[in-house]
């Protein structure tokens, strides 16, 4: 039985008074809450501040970026042990905005995914396809490449402690959000991917969809198979949109 797990990616969105306002009502919108497990990735300055409000609540923290390297002289970057340290759970590691804009490849995405580990954190590790891909139907070779370079790296038993979010980039932040069909489709696909390598482990892991997912659509997508949450982005800024997201995959487990 996979337990939801429906995770807020702030993005670089948030403001002191603007998290202590959303994280109160997600508290109050979610404290009952025990079918799933719910995370909230806000923008690094913010974390302490965050892990200490949110301490005690049934709402775990997360970092959206880690270094590849545990520590040493790279400007600007955080190691995944610095997130452990001060409360973090887990990380988004290869989120398509950064593979895009930051340049991540594959096997950099794959050795922040183990670094993460060893420091403790489970990865949240984004995978999808551009626009141009899916129509040139090349969506399944650029999901498994991605998810092939992570588990040549890691090997598939790291799995046990790490989630996949299939985000077709299209989706991300453009209101076009994969029908469930389509997400299912891919979701299935990871899975007989990961299965491929260990039965087991593919039929433990817990696989998000995110791009778009909103109050209104959520529902449709948790019901499926092979869907077990979400890892949302502009609706988690909203907490009436988060909270209604979070109940919805509660009812789907
Ligand atoms: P979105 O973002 O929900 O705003 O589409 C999802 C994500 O990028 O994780």
């Amino acid at each position: 039985m996979r337990k939801p797990l429906v995770a807020g990616n702030w993005k670089m969105n948030g403001s002191r008074d603007a998290n202590s306002k959303l994280l109160s009502a997600l508290q109050d919108g979610l404290g009952d809450l025990q079918a799933v497990q719910l995370a909230v990735c806000p923008p690094a300055v913010y974390l302490p501040e965050v892990i200490d409000t949110l301490s005690g609540s049934n709402i775990e923290v997360g970092g959206q970026d880690c270094s590849d390297e545990a520590s040493g002289a790279y400007t600007g970057e955080i190691a995944g042990s610095m997130l452990t340290e001060i409360g973090c759970r887990c990380v988004i590691v290869g989120h398509s905005e950064r593979r895009q804009r930051q340049n991540e490849d594959s096997a950099w995405v794959a050795a922040k995914f183990v670094a993460a580990q060893a420091a403790g954190l489970t990865p949240i590790l984004c995978v999808g396809e551009q626009k141009e891909d899916r129509e040139a139907g090349r969506t399944e070779a650029v999901v498994a490449e991605q998810l092939d370079a992570v588990l040549d790296a890691a090997g598939v038993e790291a799995f046990d402690r790490a989630v996949i979010a299939y985000e077709p980039v299209w989706a991300i932040g453009t209101g076009l959000t994969a029908t469930p069909e389509q997400a299912q489709e891919v979701h299935a696909f990871i899975r007989n991917r990961v299965a491929g390598r260990d039965p087991r482990v593919a039929a433990e892991l817990r696989i998000l969809y995110g791009g778009s997912v909103k109050a209104d659509n959520a529902a449709g997508l948790f019901g499926l198979a092979d869907i077990d949450g979400g890892l949302i982005g502009g609706a988690s800024l909203d907490a009436d949109a988060f909270i209604a997201i979070a109940r919805a995959a509660a009812e789907s487990a």
